[in-house]
């Protein structure tokens, strides 16, 4: 009754206004947000399209074109110079993540837990988790293994937090592995990563990324999964991609065989920093129309007293 007659009320109110010429404009902004449960709903559908992102400028402009966008770890090698994924702090994570959901409004956000804050217990992931989503206001949290991480995810998700899962390749293990190996290249290995995706889909995990995998496997995986497999050198078999921006983009200096370069932003940033230092040089830059004048009236400045100031 009370709903009833404050939705009346606020009728009343927007007619009065209407009558008056005044038009009433929500200051809420209406984003509807790819979900969890829409990410989960999309296994065997159409394919799952999905980057990296790091920064608010750069997730806006990818927002309209993908499912989901992830603040990946790789920040680190990619941003901040580390040769591996391991050294990088969880607050670096939060203050990239927190921009990429600034600047992002329709594709779900997930934000990678750093090596070193899960591992030890779902009670330290639980706790580390809660501050990446308090402090971002991002939809899930990603984090890297397979059955031995089962019982974190199923505390993660009981609780409230989403967890994209991450087998194969997982660079947080680059020194027990010995480098970035692609897995599953042999038979023998095959047992152990199907029961990686079995063990995190049976934990609740909405969708597992697939890293540096063989075909096959990539494809008995995805076939025997009930969760969304997201493919990262792990061919057109899983039911997504997702690949680093700045490789993609040709930013990254050297890349990985799994990746396409779909521009040559590298080559275009080297020869727009060229012509600038050359127009720098040469006084090109700046010229008349990036320059600002005396306002209109004010006493007329010549050439010379601009170059010596009296
Ligand atoms: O950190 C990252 O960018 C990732 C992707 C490679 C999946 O985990």
């Amino acid at each position: 009754m009370e709903i009833a007659r404050a939705v009346w009320y606020c009728a009343a109110i927007d007619r009065s206004l209407q009558d008056r010429g005044v038009t009433l404009v929500s200051v809420q902004k209406h984003v509807r947000r790819t979900t969890v449960p829409d990410i989960a709903g999309r296994k065997g559908g159409e394919p799952i399209v999905s980057l990296t992102a790091y920064h608010a400028h750069t997730a806006q402009i990818l927002d309209p074109y993908v499912d989901f966008l992830l603040v990946g770890d790789s920040l680190g090698m990619v941003m901040h110079g580390y040769e591996t994924t391991v050294p990088v702090p969880l607050d670096l994570m939060i203050m990239h993540g927190g921009a990429v959901v600034r600047g992002s409004s329709q594709a779900l956000i997930v934000v990678d837990m750093p090596f070193g804050t899960y591992e030890e217990s779902p009670q330290v992931a639980f706790r580390n988790a809660a501050r990446i989503m308090k402090e971002t206001g991002c939809g899930a949290v990603k984090l890297e293994g397979g059955a031995r991480m089962g019982e974190t995810i199923n505390y993660l998700t009981e609780r409230g937090i989403p967890v994209m899962a991450h087998i194969g390749l997982t660079p947080q293990s680059v020194n027990v592995m010995g480098g970035f190996k692609t897995q599953g290249r042999e038979r023998a290995e095959w047992a152990a990563i199907e029961n990686d995706a079995k063990a995190v889909a049976d934990a609740g995990a909405f969708s597992v990324v697939l890293e540096g995998m063989a075909e096959l496997l990539a494809a008995r995986v995805t076939k025997s999964c009930p969760i969304p497999t997201i493919g990262i050198g792990a061919s057109a078999e899983c039911d997504g991609q997702i690949l680093v921006l700045e490789d993609m983009l040709g930013l990254s200096p050297k890349v990985p065989k799994f990746v396409k370069e779909f521009a040559q932003i590298g080559n275009a940033i080297e020869k727009a920093v060229k012509s600038y230092a050359d127009d720098v040089r040469t006084r090109k830059f700046p010229a008349e129309e990036h320059t600002y004048t005396m306002r209109e009236g004010a006493e007329k400045v010549t050439k010379k007293t601009k170059m010596t100031g009296s």
